[in-house]
């Protein structure tokens, strides 16, 4: 009898056990979360952004641009960390800060390559690590893009940029009769190059000239000088063609405003009047350009949209990135976003400030 009040009442105890249990268990559950409504995870875009070199203008403020654009697109749940290297102008390097990059965990890598027609090591690495590549101003050729679906190519038309350089020259050659300083009927030139193989040096120095030729102009070739894209050497070698043809160089198609600007200054230093001077047309629209432009030291640049490049890589890697493909649908061909030049020169050099 005692035996038996005794089990019933470690049984009741038991099942009040298992009770408390469950009840216990409930209460975990949800405190946990276990339930329907997941919480965001909390999660990080790591952007690794290398560029050719430390050295280049128009490449530092695109990649500061860029890096603007990616923190803006922060939100709540998505932190983005944008780590900016720059390959010091030789691809080997490159290939190693890419890899660095991959191995500390970075998501979404935009590349600059050093050299355009090399990107076998990053591709191989990203492929094999799974990392979009958003290759961005020096383009790899189309057989090396295709290596793998996530490579993409954000740049502009180098074609398109000749072609505004020589019209606008063109038209400036037609109203201003004096550019002819000794009168033949022709107009002696020097190019100034930007890198032997780059596709915008190529295009850009192709379609200006022959644009400026289709357009009526007589032009005579004094000198084709390359100058790596840079103020300093362009300056180096036109103190040299100044000092050769003195003052009978009439204009200067540059690739670019960098090396434009490095005219503008060997004439500022060889002391010659400004009636003296060619008229010199760039590519870029950097502010200094913009500046000599207003002032009539420049006669013309074409704007190469570096705000837009930079805002279309940062979509583009949020992107990728969530596995979105709203903006990727509109790429060209799948792979390509190609950005508009626009035509600057005294009447419209306003507008480009600031932008
Ligand atoms: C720009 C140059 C720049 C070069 C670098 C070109 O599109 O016009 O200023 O030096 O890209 O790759
Ligand atoms: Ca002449």
């Amino acid at each position: 009898m005692i035996w038996k009040g005794f089990c019933i009442l470690m049984s009741r105890k038991k099942r009040i056990r298992q009770i408390l249990w469950i009840i216990v268990a409930v209460v975990m559950l949800v405190l946990t979360g276990c339930s329907d409504k997941k919480e965001p995870e909390d999660k990080v875009l790591r952007v690794g952004v290398v560029t050719y070199t430390s050295d280049d203008p128009f490449i530092n403020a695109l990649a500061d641009e860029l890096k603007e654009n990616l923190k803006s697109m922060e939100t709540k749940d998505m932190k983005i960390m944008v780590s900016i290297k720059n390959g010091d102008d030789d691809q080997q390097d490159q290939d190693e800060i890419v890899e660095e990059m991959i191995d500390a965990g970075c998501d979404v890598l935009c590349v600059n390559l050093v050299d355009r027609t090399a990107p076998s090591q990053i591709i191989r690495l990203a492929k094999q690590n799974e990392i979009p590549v958003l290759f961005f101003n020096r383009e790899p050729v189309w057989e090396d893009l295709t290596q793998w679906e996530d490579l993409y190519y954000v740049g502009c038309d180098a074609e398109q940029s000749g072609i505004m350089q020589g019209e606008t020259a063109a038209e400036y050659i037609c109203s201003h009769p004096e550019v002819d300083r000794n009168q033949d009927g022709k107009i002696q030139y020097v190019l100034l190059e930007g890198e032997a193989g780059h596709q915008d040096a190529i295009s850009r120095t192709n379609y200006s000239v022959k644009t400026l030729i289709e357009q009526g102009i007589h032009l005579e070739k004094l000198s084709y000088q390359f100058a790596d894209w840079n103020r300093g050497q362009a300056e180096n070698r036109m103190n040299r063609l100044i000092s050769q043809y003195e003052d009978s160089i009439e204009l200067i198609i540059s690739n670019n405003d960098e090396m434009a600007l490095g005219a503008v200054a060997a004439y500022q230093k060889a002391g010659y009047e400004q009636d003296k001077w060619p008229v010199i047309f760039g590519i870029d629209g950097l502010d200094d350009a913009l500046e000599a432009v207003k002032s009539g030291k420049m006669q013309g640049t074409v704007y190469n949209d570096k705000e837009d490049q930079a805002m279309q890589l940062a979509k583009l890697a949020v992107e990728v990135f969530k596995g979105e493909d709203t903006n990727r649908k509109q790429l060209k061909a799948g792979r390509y976003y190609v950005s508009q030049y626009q035509q600057v020169d005294s009447s419209n050099v306003d507008e480009f400030f600031k932008r």
